[in-house]
């Protein structure tokens, strides 16, 4: 599959299924090994992913359910307690520190880098997952949700709480999205 075919499948996925078209064997591989070969600033690898399948994801998704008023909306919640499972994306402080503390010059952009090499994770994920047929979507319950998430995880302090991702097997279609002018976004110089 080319590049912008998986591209194309990579969709905001609402609608899941909690049967996964592969092996989550074959899932599990896959998250471990993009996570391997996506890149971080100065090669920290600061991401860190827990990845919640069976009871340990309905668990979570009706921790956020419940602590949400006004209420999650109701095509949210379908997702959320229809997918296989979910995958949380952290980025460890500890690591984002070390660095601040060793390289005086780029302090203040290693929070930055952190998030943007987290968000570079996300969309490879993203998009290894589409390329094999498995829906997702990406939310952001944070940083509402964090404290309770490493309580009931028994995750470190230091982690940060980026994004949440359910996955699951393809239901419906994706929304049909406007057409994006997108000559106006991209410039050509030279
Ligand atoms: C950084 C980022 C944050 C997002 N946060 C949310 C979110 O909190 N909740 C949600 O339902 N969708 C969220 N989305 C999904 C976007 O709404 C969606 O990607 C966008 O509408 C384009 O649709 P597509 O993913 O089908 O191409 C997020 C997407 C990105 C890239």
């Amino acid at each position: 599959m080319s590049i912008i075919e998986t591209l194309e499948k990579r969709r905001t996925r609402y609608s899941l299924t909690p049967e996964l078209p592969v092996p989550f064997e074959q899932v599990r591989d896959l998250i471990k090994q993009v996570t391997e070969l996506t890149p971080d600033a100065f090669d920290s690898r600061s991401g860190r992913l827990v990845v919640l399948t069976g009871e340990e994801n309905r668990r979570f998704w009706d921790m956020v359910i419940g602590t949400f008023d006004p209420p999650v909306a109701d095509y949210k919640r379908a997702c959320f307690r229809g997918c296989f499972g979910t995958i949380l994306f952290f980025y460890d402080n500890d690591i984002v520190a070390a660095l601040e503390e060793k390289h005086e010059l780029f302090r203040p952009y290693f929070q930055g880098w952190a998030m943007q090499a987290s968000a570079m994770l996300q969309i490879n994920i993203w998009n290894a997952l589409a390329e094999i047929g498995v829906g997702a979507s990406l939310h952001h319950y944070n940083p509402v949700i964090d404290d309770t998430v490493k309580s009931m995880f028994g995750l470190p302090a230091s982690w940060k709480l980026i994004g949440q991702m359910p996955f699951g097997g393809l239901d419906a279609d994706p929304r049909v999205k406007d057409p994006d002018d997108v000559d106006t976004r991209v410039t050509f110089i030279g």
